[in-house]
């Protein structure tokens, strides 16, 4: 049976660094450094300048695995982009990033389906499951699936909307999912929902049931109303779901996979919140060594987490190839995933 394995990974993150501080110096924030790293482990995030959207970071990060690879966009059979923030409420941000792939160009062109994964935080694994899926069937032979994020146009960056925005940050990851016949790859991919949680992290902007779905002006401008237009989350409430669901989750992956998590080399974890993926590798007993982050550096990057985090430890040294990696993640819906991939 044909196997899908990941043939490349890359990763993009904006130039522009911002500390803990800087949301105190540059946009007044009520918070400290401490409390931020305190609670979560963040120290700085990136955010992307004025211009730059989700699309534009997905394609740098898809020409760097691509290269990883060994291919070419004209290579892929399909594009899947995980997001919460696409570009525009639709299309979503797929097609424009084929389209900044060069595969919608000249007499060259191939259009080649592209789609949107809409599960946040667990927004990659969703999307690794389709692609996996694809090749499996035999429906494409190189799938792109990219998991960006562009946080930081849409928080709130005042003392009202610190609980959140201190959180996130922007960037994207890709990887490519190819076939092969060789006995490695993606051994499996378990996703979960539970939607009785769906409005306790959400971030509303509309309401279609309203008619008109957003209140209309006199001079057919729209308003939004603040608790409509950012994003709000019962953290306590999220941060107890977590640790539990991702525990599960990678329990869940062993089982079908009849290994131990002592058989695991790396853990590539969402990262949310450093506290919750060290209360987690403390209930496995797993060792520091074995749980790579990086959100001390990029902040919560939603669906880009994963990607941008195995595209780091493939180009330091700490993934190789023969090792077992287990990944996990968990968040708005509630939703999430976990996988067993051999390297
Ligand atoms: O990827 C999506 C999944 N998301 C997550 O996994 C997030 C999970 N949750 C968490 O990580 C934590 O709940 C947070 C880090 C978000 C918050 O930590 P917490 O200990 O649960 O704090 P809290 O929300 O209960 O707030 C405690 C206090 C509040 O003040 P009062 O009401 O007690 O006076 C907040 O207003 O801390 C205040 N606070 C802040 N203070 C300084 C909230 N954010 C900040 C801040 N700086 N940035």
């Amino acid at each position: 049976m044909v196997q899908a394995y990941i043939s490349g990974t890359g990763f993009y993150v904006p130039p522009r660094v911002v500390t803990n501080d800087d949301l105190i110096r540059n946009y007044g924030v009520d918070t400290t450094s401490e409390w931020i790293v305190q609670r979560t482990g963040i120290e700085a995030r990136r955010f992307a300048d004025e211009g730059v959207g989700t699309s534009d970071m997905a394609a740098l990060a898809a020409r760097d695995a691509l290269a990883a690879a060994t291919l070419q966009p004209h290579d892929l059979d399909l594009i899947i982009v995980a997001t919460l923030s696409p570009e525009h409420a639709f299309p979503g941000s797929g097609v424009f990033l084929q389209q900044k792939l060069g595969l919608c160009d000249g007499d060259n062109a191939k259009f080649v389906p592209a789609l949107d994964v809409r599960n946040q935080c667990s927004g990659f694994l969703y999307a690794l499951s389709t692609a996996v899926a694809h090749v499996r069937a035999g429906m494409a032979k190189h799938v792109l699936v990219c998991g960006a994020e562009t946080h930081s146009a849409a928080l709130d960056l005042s003392t009202d909307g610190r609980t959140v925005s201190s959180l996130f940050g922007d960037g994207a990851g890709a990887v490519i999912v190819s076939a092969t016949d060789a006995d490695r790859g993606v051994r499996g991919v378990y996703l979960g929902a539970d939607g009785r949680f769906a409005e306790v992290l959400c971030q509303k902007i509309w309401d279609i049931r309203k008619r008109p779905f957003i209140p209309k002006n006199p001079d057919r401008s729209g308003t939004v109303a603040p608790e409509m237009l950012w994003a709000s989350m019962d953290g306590k409430l999220v941060f107890k779901h977590a640790v539990g669901t991702m525990l599960g989750a990678l329990m869940r992956a062993c089982g079908n996979n009849n290994i131990g998590i002592e058989d695991i080399d790396l853990f590539l974890f969402h990262q949310a919140n450093m506290r919750i993926n060290q209360f987690i590798a403390h209930q496995l007993h797993v060792p520091d060594e074995k749980i790579p982050h990086n959100i001390q550096r990029y902040g919560n990057t939603t669906a880009a987490t994963i990607p941008i985090l195995l595209a780091e430890c493939v180009r330091d040294g700490r993934l190789r190839p023969g090792m077992k990696v287990a990944m996990a993640a968990f968040g708005s819906g509630f939703t999430w995933g976990s996988a067993i991939i051999d390297w």
